[in-house]
């Protein structure tokens, strides 16, 4: 592979996470903004990255447990999942809905 041509493929590697950035809806953006500020100490937020508290489900994994729609509920009455490690959390119906928002990105 010509080193101009290996070049390229890393421009377009690196420029890819931007796009997909650009691609999300504001809802999207303002549930990303609010996982990272408020859940990401624990869980992995993103497709890849392991969770930083390794009990906490990474969110890209939640769907296959659960409709990730059936969280709104749970976000807007405040989740507590009985684990003592898990602040218990209650969002505006809002902030629940572009939460969901973000998360049905991690399925695509
Ligand atoms: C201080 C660490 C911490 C923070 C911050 C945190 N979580 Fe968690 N979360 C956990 C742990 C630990 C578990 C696993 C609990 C268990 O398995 O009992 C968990 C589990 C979950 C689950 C799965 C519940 C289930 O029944 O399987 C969801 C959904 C969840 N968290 C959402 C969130 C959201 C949304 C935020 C941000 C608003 C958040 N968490 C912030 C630690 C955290």
């Amino acid at each position: 592979m010509t080193s101009r041509l290996f070049n390229l493929v890393m421009a377009l590697y690196l420029a890819l996470p931007g796009v997909a950035a650009a691609q999300m809806s504001p809802s999207e953006q303002r549930g990303q903004t609010f996982v990272r500020a408020n859940c990401s100490n624990c869980h992995a937020i993103d497709r890849v990255s392991a969770s930083p508290l390794k009990v906490a489900p990474p969110f890209r994994e939640l769907h296959r447990r659960y409709p990730v729609e059936s969280f709104q509920e749970a976000l807007l009455e405040g989740i507590r999942t009985g684990h003592v490690n898990m602040p218990e959390f209650r969002l505006d119906p809002d902030q629940a809905s572009d939460v969901v928002a973000y998360l049905k990105t991690l399925e695509r």
